[in-house]
Order: structure tokens, then C-alpha cells, then sequence
């Protein structure tokens, strides 16, 4: 069983002004898949705090999946992948392509979010937008295949090919 950590970036969930449902709603997925989710946070979307809160996350908790949700959009404020991209030594691609893909079959504006995805040390941090419909649905395309990515970060060798 792999640790999951939760990131809400919102101002307004952070101010107390709109209960994060997009949180919990993650958690309990990521519960539902076999993640241990231990941690959950808040923080506003203030790029040098999302920073601060993802490195915590993987280099004191060492989570091994750590997923944000919030701030992947275009107005000014949105910078999570910015501060998510700033703190990941290697990017994976791949995972927001998915995303993105699956998501345009259920609306075009899946394409504007600007969703990122990568590792730093031990962790795997993925982005996902901030309405729950959103993170449902991005997350679903994704957690199949989340599992082999972890088990090829934090668990040795394996075999594609068998696995
Ligand atoms: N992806 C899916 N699957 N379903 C959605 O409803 N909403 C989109 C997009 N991705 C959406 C989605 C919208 S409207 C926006 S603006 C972007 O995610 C960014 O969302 P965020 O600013 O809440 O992070």
C-alpha cells in the first residue's frame, strides 16, 4: 500500500469562504483505489506556499503520491503547475496527457487546464483541477496505471513486461 497526501489550492477554501469538497472528494478516491492517504492540506495559491507545502510532503513525509487539486487554469492566479514544475526533478508527461485526453471526450474545456505532473525524489506529484466533476474525472483516467509508475520509483526493479 502506497501513501497519498492531498493539496487543496484555493483561496477562498483557505480563507474559509467555500468548503473544499474537491479535497476530500480526492482522498476518499485515492482511499477507494488502495492509497493510504495520510495527509491533507490547504494552502492558498500563492506560488511560493504551494512550493513549500509539496516539498514537505516529499522530503519530511515522503509520501509517495501526492496529489494537488486547484490552480491549473488561466486566470492570474493559478499557478500550481508552476510551483509544481518547480520542484520536480524529473517530469512526467504522460500523466496529464491522459488526463487531458480522457477529459476532452467529456468537454473541450478540458484543455484549459494547464495540469502538470512529475517526481521529486520518492514522489510522484500530480496536478488535478479544482471542481469536483473535474478531479473525478481526471483522476479516474489516471489511477489505473499510477500504481506499475510507483511501484517503478520506490519498489526496485520490475518487469514491464510481466507486471
Ligand atoms: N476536466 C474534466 N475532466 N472535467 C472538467 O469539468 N474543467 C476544465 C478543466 N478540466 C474540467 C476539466 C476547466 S473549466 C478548467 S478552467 C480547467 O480544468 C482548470 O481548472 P482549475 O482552474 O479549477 O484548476
Amino acid at each position: 500500500m502506497y501513501t497519498a497526501a492531498v493539496l487543496t489550492v484555493s483561496d477562498r477554501s483557505f480563507r474559509g469562504e467555500r468548503p473544499d469538497e474537491a479535497g476530500p472528494l480526492a482522498a476518499s478516491l485515492l482511499e477507494e483505489a488502495g492509497y493510504q492517504v495520510v495527509e491533507t492540506a490547504v494552502v492558498p495559491d500563492e506560488q511560493p506556499e504551494i512550493e513549500a507545502a509539496l516539498i514537505r510532503l516529499a522530503d519530511e513525509s515522503r509520501i509517495a503520491l501526492i496529489v494537488t487539486t486547484g490552480g491549473t487554469g488561466f486566470s492570474p492566479r493559478d499557478v500550481t503547475p508552476e510551483a509544481t514544475l518547480a520542484v520536480c526533478e524529473r517530469l512526467t508527461p504522460g500523466i496529464p496527457e491522459a488526463m487531458r485526453a480522457a477529459s476532452l471526450a467529456i468537454t473541450p474545456r478540458a484543455m484549459l487546464s494547464r495540469a502538470a505532473a512529475g517526481i521529486r525524489g520518492g514522489s510522484l506529484i500530480v496536478n488535478l483541477p479544482g471542481s469536483p466533476k473535474a478531479v473525478r474525472e481526471n483522476l479516474e483516467a489516471v489511477l489505473p496505471a499510477l500504481g506499475h509508475g510507483l511501484k517503478m520509483l520506490l519498489g526496485g526493479p520490475t518487469d514491464c513486461y510481466l507486471s
